[in-house]
C-alpha cells in the first residue's frame, strides 16, 4: 500500500468511498474545490486501486483540521486509515501547530475507537452539528512541538 497526493483523476474514486462511507455528502464539486484551494489531500493506493483518502488543512493559525477521512468498505480494518492518518498528522506536526480537530458523528462510535488508537481525546458534544440532526463529537490531538506524535 501506498500513500501519495490526490490528484483530479482520483476524483471519481474518491467520490464513491465517500458516499459508500458517510450519509451525507460533500459532493464531488467541493472535492475538486477543497484540491483547488490547496489543502492537504492524499489516497492510499493498494496494487494500483484507491482505497482510501484523508483531507486536511490549517484552521486558524494554530490548529490542524482533519476535513475528512474514508476508506472502502471492503479494505477496512486493514491499516490504511491508519496509513492515511499517520501521514497527515506528520505533515501537520511540521507546520509547528498545538493541536489536530476534527469532528465525528455522535452515531460513529467505531471511528471514535479509530482515533482513540492516535491518543486523540474528546473535547466537547456538538449537538445538531450534521444537517440529519445528529451530534459532533469533537477531537484533539495535542502536538507537541518538533515532534511528529508515535502512534
Ligand atoms: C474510520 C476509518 C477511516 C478507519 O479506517 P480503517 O482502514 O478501517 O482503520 P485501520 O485498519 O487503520 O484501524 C486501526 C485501528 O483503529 C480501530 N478501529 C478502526 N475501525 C474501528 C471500528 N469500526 N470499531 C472499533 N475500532 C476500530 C482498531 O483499533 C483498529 O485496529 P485493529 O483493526 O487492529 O483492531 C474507516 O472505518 C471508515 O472509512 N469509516 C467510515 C468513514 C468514517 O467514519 N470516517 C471518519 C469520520 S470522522
Amino acid at each position: 500500500m501506498i500513500i501519495r497526493k490526490f490528484g483530479p483523476q482520483d476524483l471519481k474514486r474518491v467520490f464513491e468511498i465517500e458516499n459508500m462511507s458517510f450519509d451525507q455528502s460533500y459532493g464531488i464539486n467541493m472535492f475538486k474545490q477543497l484540491y483547488d484551494m490547496g489543502v492537504g489531500f492524499l489516497v492510499a493506493e493498494k496494487d494500483g486501486y484507491v482505497i482510501g483518502y484523508v483531507i486536511f488543512w490549517i484552521k486558524y493559525e494554530n490548529q490542524g483540521h482533519i476535513i475528512s477521512i474514508a476508506v472502502d468498505k471492503n479494505y477496512r480494518r486493514l491499516g490504511a486509515g491508519t496509513h492515511l492518518l499517520v501521514k497527515a498528522i506528520s505533515i501537520l506536526s511540521l507546520l509547528d501547530l498545538d493541536t489536530i480537530y476534527l469532528e465525528v458523528n455522535e452515531n460513529n462510535p467505531g471511528a471514535v475507537e479509530f482515533y482513540k488508537t492516535f491518543n486523540f481525546k474528546v473535547d466537547r458534544v456538538v449537538p445538531n452539528y450534521y444537517e440529519n440532526g445528529a451530534g459532533a463529537i469533537v477531537m484533539y490531538l495535542k502536538l507537541e512541538h518538533g515532534k511528529i506524535p508515535t502512534k
